[in-house]
């Protein structure tokens, strides 16, 4: 399985035709969508598909319009190569890597928003981000019309937001959402880890273990939602992260914010550690 040929699509003819192969054979077909620079958790994905339907196929876009203007889009890593052979040898049976025109065609106006779940947490610290995630997730579930698609918790909001979209404009896709993996000292994979260096990455592990404090608490009995991120932006501060952007408690299923934690909860954090932006955040479920 692991040196098989990977074929690579680059326009939406192309991916029609693929899929219209996949569907006369009767194959079940899993979607990735991703931005490059690959590591170990679109891996994962990837595995997942893998594990879950017929044929996979991963999408390496960096999409521009979910950059705001000073974000990092111009220098956001792009290892095509790298990326391809890591592709391979998970076993990826094809790689859409569109150029602009196949996502956005001359003319392109059509914007999608999923108000107000786009507006908060990230979408306060990154307007327009969510949508553009949103339209070019559309497009894409558009043009790949796969059975499943998978996307990480690590995104959590991202997550629920697709969920949202597809239920709403009524998308015949299975969202599947795949638990973070994280490198062996807790810190979530990211795109954007490699922009860490010497003690702006040590300092990093203290959002992993700040969540897991206000985690340990929740399973202790503790479910009010202010005494939650206060545990954790103490520890935060203590590992020396003082650009807490946000640390929130809300309920998992709809990202709405609670008092006190009832139901499922999820606890999500975003910081800066020096130039670098990163999210973390983790389920609150309670044991039994
Ligand atoms: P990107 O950041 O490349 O992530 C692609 C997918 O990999 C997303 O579903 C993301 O949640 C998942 N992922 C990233 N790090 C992960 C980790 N450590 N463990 C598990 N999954 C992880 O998210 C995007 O791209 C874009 O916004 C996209 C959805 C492709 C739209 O442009």
């Amino acid at each position: 399985m692991s040196s098989q040929e990977m074929v690579t699509l680059t326009d939406r003819e192309s991916v029609r035709q693929w899929l219209r192969e996949n569907r006369e054979a009767r194959r079940s077909v899993g979607f990735v969508p991703t931005m490059g620079a690959l590591h170990a958790g679109h891996i994962h994905l990837v595995s997942q598909s893998l594990a879950q339907t017929d044929r996979t196929v991963v999408s390496i876009f960096v999409n521009p319009a979910q950059f705001a203007p000073g974000e990092d889009f111009d220098r956001y890593p792009r290892l095509p190569d790298e990326d391809r052979e890591m592709l391979r040898q998970a076993g990826c049976h094809a790689l859409f890597y569109p150029d602009m025109t196949a996502i956005y065609p001359p003319g392109f106006q059509t914007k999608v928003m999923v108000e107000p779940l786009g507006s908060e947490l990230c979408g306060r610290e990154r307007p327009g981000h969510f949508q553009g995630v949103a339209t070019v997730v559309a497009v894409l579930l558009n043009l790949v019309r796969a059975d499943k698609a998978f996307f990480g918790l690590k995104d959590f909001q991202q997550f629920v937001i697709i969920r949202r979209l597809v239920q709403d404009l009524g998308m015949d896709v299975d969202i599947v959402g795949v638990p973070t993996v994280r490198e062996n000292d807790g810190l979530a994979m990211s795109s954007r880890n490699r922009y860490l260096t010497g003690e702006d990455r040590r300092r990093a592990t203290g959002i992993h273990a700040a969540l897991s404090a206000a985690r340990i608490a929740f399973e202790s009995g503790e479910r009010e939602a202010g005494r939650l991120e206060a545990i954790a932006r103490r520890i935060l501060i203590e590992a020396g992260i003082h650009r807490i952007q946000y640390i929130s408690v809300r309920a998992a299923a709809t990202l709405m914010p609670v008092k006190t934690v009832l139901a499922d909860g999820v606890i999500l954090a975003a910081v800066k550690v020096g130039d670098t932006r990163l999210i973390d955040n983790m389920l609150l479920i309670a044991p039994g």
